[in-house]
C-alpha cells in the first residue's frame, strides 16, 4: 500500500496500548486527513483531525453505527486493535492450562472480543475502504492463533479464537477480491508487547523480545505499507514475516 497523499484512517481499540500508539503513531505524520479512534472508552483527543467515535464488539448494533458515522470518508487504512486474553475483577477470566480449565462462558466471552466482534467489523468496515486506490485492513491476530505452530498448547479459547480470526480473514479476502481488487486485508501478530494484556506472562520474556506498544505499533505501520493485492488474506509478523496458518 504505498500510497502517497493524505490519508483517512480508522483504529478500532484505540484505547488499548497497541490502538493507542497506531493513533500516535500516525498522528505524527501530517499525511493524515483523518483518524476515526473508535473505543468503547471514548477519549477527547487535543489534535481537531482524530475523532473519537463509541464501538463496543459485543454490542453489533454499535459496529453497525460507527461504520455509518464514517462512511462520507473512505479509508486507506483500517485497523483493529482490540482483543482479551485475560480479566480481572467481578468477573475474572485466566487462559486455560488444561482441558480441565476449560468452561463455556469463558470461551464465549472470549470468542465474543477476539472472533465474532472482529467478524461484524469486517461485515461493516471493509466497505469503507477505498475502492481507487489500494488500501489495507490489519486485524490484531496472535502467532498462537497459528495451528501450524502450536508447540506448548495450553491458552484453549484465546488460540482457538485466534484462528478462527485468521480464517474470517482468509474468507473475507477471497470475497473482498471480487468487489474490490486493491483491498488487502490481513491478520497482525505485533511481537510480545508491553500492555494489560501481556502483563502478566511477561516473566520469562527477555527484555530485548519485550517491545513498547509505541516500537510494535511502528514496525506493523511498515508491514501495513509494504503489503500488496496478492498477500490479502495471509497474516503477518511484525517484521514482515508471513505467520504460517
Ligand atoms: N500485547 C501482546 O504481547 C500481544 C501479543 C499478540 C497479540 N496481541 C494482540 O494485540 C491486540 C491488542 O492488544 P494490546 O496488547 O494492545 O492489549 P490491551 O492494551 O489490553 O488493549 C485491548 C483493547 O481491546 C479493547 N476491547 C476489549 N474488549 C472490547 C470490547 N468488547 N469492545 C471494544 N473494545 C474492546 C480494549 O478496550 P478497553 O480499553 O475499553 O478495555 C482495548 O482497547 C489484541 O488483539 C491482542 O490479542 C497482543
Amino acid at each position: 500500500m504505498k500510497n502517497s497523499g493524505i490519508k483517512n484512517i480508522a483504529i478500532i481499540g484505540a484505547s488499548g496500548a497497541i490502538g493507542r500508539a497506531f493513533v500516535e503513531h500516525y498522528a505524527a505524520s501530517e499525511e493524515i486527513g483523518c483518524i476515526y479512534a473508535c473505543s468503547r472508552s471514548p477519549h477527547e483527543y487535543n489534535d481537531s483531525r482524530i475523532i473519537s467515535i463509541d464501538l463496543d464488539l459485543e454490542q453489533p448494533d454499535s459496529i453497525e453505527t460507527a461504520a455509518a458515522q464514517i462512511k462520507a470518508r473512505s479509508l486507506d487504512i483500517i485497523i483493529a486493535a482490540t482483543g482479551i486474553l485475560h480479566a480481572d475483577g467481578d468477573n475474572p477470566l485466566q487462559p486455560e492450562k488444561s482441558l480441565r480449565d476449560i468452561n463455556a462462558e469463558q470461551l464465549q466471552r472470549v470468542l465474543a472480543v477476539n472472533t465474532i466482534g472482529p467478524a461484524l467489523l469486517l461485515r461493516h468496515f471493509l466497505p469503507l475502504l477505498k475502492k481507487d486506490s489500494s488500501a489495507v485492513f490489519g486485524l490484531l491476530s496472535a502467532r498462537v492463533g497459528s495451528i501450524s505452530d502450536n508447540r506448548l498448547g495450553g491458552w484453549y479459547s484465546y488460540r482457538a479464537s485466534k484462528a478462527a480470526l485468521n480464517m474470517l480473514i482468509k474468507t473475507a479476502a477471497i470475497e473482498t477480491r471480487r468487489t474490490n481488487k486493491q483491498a488487502v486485508i490481513i491478520g497482525l501478530h505485533p511481537g510480545t508487547v508491553d500492555s494489560q494484556l501481556s502483563k502478566p506472562f511477561q516473566a520469562r520474556v527477555p527484555e530485548n523480545k519485550l517491545f513498547s506498544a509505541a516500537q510494535s505499533a511502528a514496525y506493523m505501520a511498515g508491514v501495513l505499507d509494504s503489503v500488496e493485492a496478492g498477500d490479502s488474506g495471509k497474516c503477518f509478523a511484525w517484521d514482515g514475516k508471513e505467520v504460517p496458518a
